[in-house]
C-alpha cells in the first residue's frame, strides 16, 4: 500500500524556464511523496506526463559542469577497462557527456529530448529520439543485437513504469551484459534533509532496498553499489541477469545502512516530513531578516532543486532579487512558478551581492573554489542542506 508522507504544495515543471509572456496559465501540480510499504519504493503521488517535461526544449545540460564532465570520463574509463563492453547503449544520453568516450560504431543513444538527440546524432552516434520502453528495446535488439553495457545516469528515476523499464533492459542485455545506472540516493536525501530532490522529473527516489526488489522481479540482480557524491549523493547500481555474477560486499553494506536508518519503515518518513516543515520556516525567516537588514540576496544556480525549494517556501522576487546561472538556455528566462529572473553570473554575480542562496548546493565544492574572491571580499552563501545556515 502507498502511504503519503510529504506535501510540497503546488509545483511547476522544474526545468520549464519561462519567457516573460508565459506566466499566465502555467501548469502546476500537487507535489506529494508516497512510500510503498510492499516494495519500499518512494515515489511522487501524482506523475506528470513525460512529454510535458522531456521535449525539444529540455533545459538541463549535463556538460555545464566540470564536476560532471570529470565524473563521466573517469567512469567510462573504468567500465571499459573492467568490463570491456563492445555494444553499448545509453538511456537518456543528454548532450553525449558519457557516450562521447565510446566508439560511435558500436554505441547507441536513446534520448527523447529532440534538442539533445540532434547533438549526439551530429556526433555520429545513432540516436533514437524516443522514450525507453520494451517496444523500443525490441526494435533496437532487431537492428543492433544485444548490448554488453546498458548505462543510464539520472534517468531511470524519471521513468514512471519501472517494471516495463527493467523488462526492456533484461531483454536487450547480452548473457554477461551489465546494466549500470545512477540516480539520487534516498538514504542521502533523508540524512541531509534535501527534500528538493523531489520534483516533477524525479518520479522515484531510489533506495538500494527498493531497487533490489524491483530488479529481481524483472529477472535482474544487483551485484555492486557505488556511493557517489554527485547530485547531492547518488548510488550507482550494477546489475546483471539473475545468478550471473557474485554479489559484492557493497550490496549488503548498503542494504544494512538503509535498514539501520529505517528506510523500510513509514515512521522514518514522518520524521523527515517534520524536518522539511522546519527547514521551510527557518529559510523564510532567514531571508526575511536579511531583507530587513537591507542586504542584497540572490540565488546561485537555477537548479530544478531550487525550483522545488522556492515554490514550496513561497519565496519570490521580494526575497531573492534574481538567480544567476551558467546555462545559456536558462539565462534571460524566469524560474518556473516563482518567476524570479535568471541572469548570467557575469552580469549578476560579484561584489554587489551580499548573500547568495546556493541553488546548486550539490556543486558546493566546485562553486566555493570558483568564488574565492567573492568570499574573501565578505560575500556569504546560504544553504538549507543539511540545515538552513549562512556561511562564508
Ligand atoms: P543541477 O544540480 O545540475 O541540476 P538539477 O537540480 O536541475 O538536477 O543544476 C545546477 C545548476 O547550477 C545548473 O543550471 C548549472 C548551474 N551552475 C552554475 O550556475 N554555476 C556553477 O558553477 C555550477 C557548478 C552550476
Amino acid at each position: 500500500m502507498k502511504k503519503e508522507f510529504l506535501d510540497l504544495g503546488k509545483q511547476p515543471i522544474a526545468n520549464k524556464f519561462l519567457n516573460k509572456g508565459e506566466f499566465n496559465n502555467e501548469f502546476l501540480f500537487d507535489l506529494k511523496a508516497v512510500f510503498d510499504d510492499e516494495t519500499k519504493l518512494v515515489s511522487l503521488k501524482e506523475f506528470v506526463a513525460p512529454e510535458m517535461m522531456f521535449n525539444d526544449e529540455y533545459a538541463y545540460h549535463a556538460s555545464m559542469s566540470d564536476t560532471m564532465k570529470t565524473h563521466f570520463k573517469s567512469l567510462s574509463d573504468r567500465l571499459q577497462s573492467e568490463f570491456n563492453p563492445v555494444n553499448v547503449l545509453e538511456i537518456g544520453s543528454n548532450d553525449g557527456i558519457f557516450i562521447r568516450h565510446f566508439n560511435p560504431d558500436t554505441t547507441i543513444a536513446v534520448e527523447p529530448c529532440g534538442n539533445f538527440a540532434d547533438m549526439t546524432n551530429d556526433m555520429e552516434y545513432k540516436t533514437y529520439p524516443e522514450f525507453w520502453t520494451t517496444k523500443l528495446s525490441t526494435l533496437i535488439k532487431q537492428e543492433h543485437g544485444t548490448m554488453d553495457l546498458i548505462y543510464a545516469a539520472n534517468c531511470i528515476c524519471h521513468i514512471h513504469d519501472l517494471d516495463d523499464t527493467f523488462t526492456a533492459v533484461r531483454n536487450l542485455l547480452s548473457e554477461d551484459g551489465i546494466f549500470v545506472f545512477e540516480d539520487p540516493s534516498l538514504l542521502r536525501m533523508m540524512e541531509r534533509g534535501s527534500y528538493d530532490q523531489l520534483y516533477d522529473e524525479h518520479a522515484h527516489i531510489f533506495s538500494v532496498t527498493a531497487l533490489g526488489n524491483l530488479l529481481e522481479k524483472n529477472g535482474l540482480e544487483i551485484f555492486r553499489v557505488d556511493n557517489l557524491s554527485v547530485h547531492g549523493g547518488s548510488n550507482r547500481i550494477y546489475a546483471g541477469l539473475k545468478s550471473k555474477r557474485i554479489t559484492e560486499l557493497s550490496v549488503s553494506t548498503n542494504l544494512m545502512d538503509e535498514n539501520n536508518f529505517g528506510l523500510d519503515r513509514f515512521e522514518t518518513y514522518e520524521v523527515f516530513s517534520d524536518r522539511v516543515k522546519k527547514s521551510k520556516k527557518d529559510l523564510v525567516s532567514m531571508l526575511k531578516s536579511l531583507k530587513l537588514e537591507g542586504k542584497k540576496v540572490i540565488a546561485y544556480g537555477a537548479a530544478s532543486k531550487a525550483t522545488t525549494v522556492f515554490n514550496y517556501c513561497g519565496i519570490d522576487k521580494s526575497l531573492i532579487a534574481y538567480i544567476t546561472d551558467t546555462t545559456p538556455s536558462k539565462v534571460g528566462k524566469y524560474q518556473p512558478g516563482t518567476h524570479i529572473p535568471i541572469i548570467s553570473p557575469e552580469e549578476g554575480f560579484g561584489d554587489t551581492v551580499d548573500v547568495a542562496y546556493l541553488g546548486a548546493w550539490n556543486f558546493r565544492t566546485e562553486i566555493m573554489n570558483k568564488e574565492i574572491s567573492y568570499l574573501s571580499n565578505g560575500g556569504k552563501f546560504i544553504t538549507h542542506v543539511p540545515e538552513v545556515m549562512i556561511f562564508s
